[in-house]
This record gives C-alpha cells, sequence and structure tokens, in this order.
C-alpha cells in the first residue's frame, strides 16, 4: 500500500456527504493509497478517532443522508494548542494528507493546518451553497427540494384555511435555499438576506395579491434576513414578521420554521453525483502530490482553487432568480 490519507467531515451535516465519503475511499483504494476515517470531525482528529477503513466500510451508503463519519464542533480545535495536537495525531498515524468535506468553518481549520505542513484538499459540503468558485454545494439540492416538498404541504392547508403562511428556511447569511425554493415553490414573497427586506412592503405585496383574487399566500423568509432599517431582533425573523402582517395588515397567520428537517434525507442524483465527481479528482490531487486546493465544479466542469482564494471570496447570490420570482408573483 502507498500514502496514508485521511478523510474527515466537519461542520453541519449535509446529504451526499456519506457519497463523497465513500468515492474518497475508494477512489483513494484505486490509486493505491491507504484510506483512514476519522470520526467526529476535528474533535475527533484530536482524540485520535482514526481508523483504517476498506472498499466494504463505505458499501450501502450512497443513498444515505447525514455522515458515517459523524460531524462535531471543536473549540479546542479553534486554539494554536488543539491544532498542534490534531498535528501531532496525523503524524502518530502516519497520515500525510488530509481530505476535509465540510463548508467555511471546517476550510478555514484546513487552511490552518495546510500552513502547519499538512497536505489538505477540501470538498465543499452544505446545504447552505455559501462557498465560492462553485456552482453548488453538496447538499444544497436536497435541502431545497426538502423545502420544496414541505412547501407543497403548507399550500394545502394554506388554501383551505384562506392564511398567510410565513415559513423560515435556513441558509445562515446566504440567501440561496430562501431564493430557490421560493421560486420552485411559487411563493408570493421571498425575503432574503442579500436584500434588505420592508414590512410595510411586505403587507402591502400581500393586500395586492389577494387584491387580485389570490386567497393565500406564501411568504418565505431566509434565517439571516434583515430589515432595511435598525438591527434583526434575537428572535427568528420570521416571528417578528409574521406578527406584523397579522397586526398591521390583519390576515389570519401562521408561521412555519422548518429547522434541521432541511437538512436530513436521501441525497438527491444532483448531490450524489456532485459529491462522486469532487471526490474523485480531490483524490487525484492527493495522487498528485498537490495540496491547499478545494474541488468545484463550474458550468459542469470540475475545477480546483487555492483554499486560501476561495476562502477570500464572497458567494455571489443570482439575483435574476429574485426579480424572476417578484414578476411571476405580482402577476
Ligand atoms: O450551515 C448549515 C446550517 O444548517 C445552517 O443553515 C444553520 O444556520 C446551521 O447549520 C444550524 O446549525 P446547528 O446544526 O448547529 O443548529
Amino acid at each position: 500500500m502507498g500514502r496514508k490519507i485521511g478523510v474527515l467531515t466537519s461542520g453541519g451535516d449535509a446529504p451526499g456527504m456519506n457519497a463523497a465519503v465513500r468515492t474518497v475511499v475508494r477512489a483513494a483504494l484505486h490509486y493505491n493509497l491507504e484510506p483512514y476515517a476519522i470520526y467526529r470531525g476535528y474533535h475527533g482528529l484530536i482524540n485520535g478517532e482514526i481508523e483504517a477503513v476498506d472498499s466494504r466500510a463505505v458499501s450501502g451508503i450512497i443513498q444515505r443522508g447525514g455522515t458515517i463519519l459523524k460531524s462535531a464542533r471543536s473549540d479546542l480545535f479553534r486554539t494554536a494548542e488543539g491544532r498542534a495536537q490534531a498535528v501531532d495525531m496525523l503524524d502518530k498515524h502516519g497520515i500525510d494528507s488530509l481530505i476535509v468535506i465540510g463548508g467555511d468553518g471546517s476550510f478555514r481549520g484546513a487552511l490552518s493546518l495546510e500552513e502547519m505542513g499538512v497536505n489538505v484538499i477540501c470538498i465543499p459540503a452544505t446545504i447552505d451553497n455559501d462557498i465560492a468558485c462553485t456552482d453548488y454545494s453538496i447538499g444544497f439540492d436536497t435541502a431545497v427540494n426538502n423545502v420544496m416538498e414541505a412547501v407543497n404541504k403548507i399550500r394545502d392547508t394554506a388554501s383551505s384555511h384562506e392564511r398567510v403562511y410565513v415559513v423560515e428556511v435556513m441558509g445562515r447569511a446566504s440567501g440561496y435555499i430562501a431564493l430557490y425554493s421560493g421560486l420552485a415553490g411559487g411563493a408570493d414573497v421571498i425575503l432574503i438576506p442579500e436584500v434588505p427586506y420592508d414590512l410595510e412592503q411586505v403587507c402591502q405585496l400581500i393586500e395586492k395579491a389577494n387584491a387580485m383574487g389570490k386567497t393565500y399566500n406564501i411568504v418565505m423568509v431566509a434565517e439571516g434576513v434583515r430589515p432595511i432599517s435598525g438591527e434583526q431582533g434575537e428572535e427568528s425573523p420570521s416571528l417578528e414578521i409574521g406578527r406584523y402582517i397579522q397586526e398591521h395588515a390583519g390576515f389570519d397567520t401562521r408561521i412555519t420554521i422548518l429547522g434541521h428537517i432541511q437538512r436530513g434525507g436521501a441525497p438527491t442524483v444532483r448531490d450524489r453525483l456532485l459529491a462522486s465527481r469532487l471526490s474523485y479528482h480531490a483524490i487525484e490531487l492527493v495522487y498528485q502530490g498537490k495540496s491547499g486546493k478545494m474541488l468545484g465544479e463550474v458550468n459542469q466542469v470540475v475545477k480546483s482553487f487555492d483554499l486560501s482564494y476561495v476562502l477570500a471570496q464572497e458567494k455571489q447570490l443570482n439575483l435574476d432568480y429574485y426579480h424572476l420570482s417578484n414578476i411571476l408573483s405580482a402577476i
């Protein structure tokens, strides 16, 4: 057997992480590299939760959401001492390259290890789709499909009771989940962090929709939204927005915070394919002795980018989707 490589998943889990782990392990074996599973992210790395894995260890997981490697947040890893322990643990196991499957925070951790001499290659996996240099991150497609299906169901009850439904979705500071699932789910109003919202305008939009004969409304709210004036309060934004609609526009309003259900379930075809392709190329880079890179898919082509460059970029949301939704809901 050749060089030893470790693989871990870190941060919020994302459907398709297992498909990525499966490919990392099997592609490593294909290149005659020796794969090691590292459990519970950087926390497990520091604690030495590391074991050699073979192809059968990743059988039957491509269809499963979550991550068989588990995920954890590690306060210790945020300190220089913790990171030094992580590097020692890799040395102790003779692992010279590390594959990190996760999002922004996980990649910042990976970059610190790179600066300490560890070879790292990153694979973007987060439902938030807030990583630059890739059109989509693993897990986003499944999450927006989850949200769309939930909205389909909410429509049944919203139409029966002729109510306004405010639906809050995840995404941290990114509006991707709200925008894609809002457009695909036919929401009347979509509020995203990239465009500060005005509560009076939201009420006017609902009033206008109802004057045109609509009998119920869906208002899609990203968890990271902020009002046009002032700061967003401590509570979930949907609570404040729903209350305002009820009190100021007089519509019977209900609030649904979808929460972690968005992150679960079997990954879609898109997420499985993305995970498989990015992970295969990640191992190719390891085999070539490269380090400090992230794989991304841009216009259907897999490309590698310097990790430091990726982390310095801000992922852009295509506001054409936003304008399209506004046009379609205003008629
Ligand atoms: O980053 C993924 C994500 O699901 C965000 O959309 C959300 O804000 C956060 O993780 C929730 O984190 P936790 O699982 O720690 O509650």
